[in-house]
């Protein structure tokens, strides 16, 4: 990875972590232990991804990106329930995630169910008092809302989600997997970029184009989510290494084997830049970001 965006993840993940703290609140009250629980996985160490996606589309598109930092905030509250609600016993039964013990491992299976429950629905929240705080036109709130609506459900990561459940101990499926990676991953990495370019004020080439980088980005980053449990160190990842095989999960190097599955890595990768070609230096860490997301090791 380039220093130039090192630093920009370093600064924008700073200021997404600042704004996520201005926004969830210390646990207090009787529902102390859930507020508990979701500022456990919210401030667990995170790369912070999708809303520095969400900030970065607004750049390219030469938008304020520094007043939509709140809506960025929003889709990492939609990651960490979904994180969170993957790692259960019932899901994924995951102990060790970011290298700290998942959530349901610290305060049960019952808060943990809740505190993702807790995400999810103040995501929306967020969202609104981010559009009537900063008075953004309905029209392009109930676009991004109904866009993130999309991504997250059924049409997108719970639908993938889904799958990826059903599917698992079945035989090597290329459709199948295709269809796993882009709905419970690819789907709202898409819609972050996507969401930041319209509240940025692209018009719809710039918008199109940048969601179809979004999707390619996407599927490439579960790909390497997945060639990382095969290849990746635990103390780097924070997460058990090997687990996917052990479950029969429909993985891209199940599928494909590792190598292929790197060369299908690069491919989207470079039709994701090739997508936004039209776009001037404003993009440069877009551009940046496609690399650094098959090259990361954590
Ligand atoms: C992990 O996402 C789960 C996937 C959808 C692949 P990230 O790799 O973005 O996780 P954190 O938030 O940085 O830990
Ligand atoms: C996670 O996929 C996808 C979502 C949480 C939506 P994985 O189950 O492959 O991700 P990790 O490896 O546990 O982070
Ligand atoms: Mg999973
Ligand atoms: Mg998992």
């Amino acid at each position: 990875m380039t220093q130039r965006i090192e630093r920009y993840l370093d600064e924008k993940k700073s200021c997404v972590e600042n704004t996520l703290k201005e926004l969830m609140p210390e646990p207090s009250g009787l529902a102390a232990d859930v507020i508990k629980a979701m500022n456990y996985t919210l401030f667990s160490g995170g790369k912070r991804i999708r809303p520095i996606l969400c900030i970065a589309g607004a750049e390219a598109v030469h938008g304020d990106a520094d007043n939509l930092v709140r809506f960025a905030c929003s889709l990492e509250f939609i990651h960490s329930y979904s994180l969170i609600h993957d790692d259960l016993p019932i899901v994924d039964n995951d102990d060790f995630r970011r290298g700290r013990p998942t959530n349901h491992k610290v305060f049960g299976e019952a808060m943990a169910l809740l505190a993702g429950d807790g995400l999810l629905t103040m995501a929306f929240n967020v969202i609104a008092r981010f559009g009537i705080e900063k008075g953004i036109g309905n029209t392009e709130m109930l676009r991004v809302i109904d866009m993130i609506g999309y991504a997250s459900g059924y049409q997108g990561m719970v639908g993938g989600q889904a799958v990826d459940i059903s599917y698992e101990g079945k035989d090597p499926d290329p459709n199948v997997v295709n269809f796993i990676h882009t709905h419970k991953t690819g789907a709202l990495i898409a819609a972050s970029v996507t969401t930041g370019a319209i509240l940025g004020g692209g018009n719809e080439d710039e918008i199109n184009s940048l969601n179809q980088y979004g999707q390619n980005i996407g599927l490439a980053f579960q790909i390497a989510d997945d060639i990382l449990n095969v290849e990746g160190e635990k103390n780097i990842t924070g997460k058990e290494v090997g687990s996917d095989a052990s479950r029969g999960k429909i993985t891209y190097p199940y599928v494909f084997g590792i190598e292929e599955s790197k060369k299908i890595q690069r491919g989207l990768i470079d039709r994701a830049i090739n997508e936004i070609a039209v776009f001037s230096n404003s993009a440069w860490p877009l551009r940046d970001l496609a690399r650094y997301i098959i090259e990361r090791d954590k």
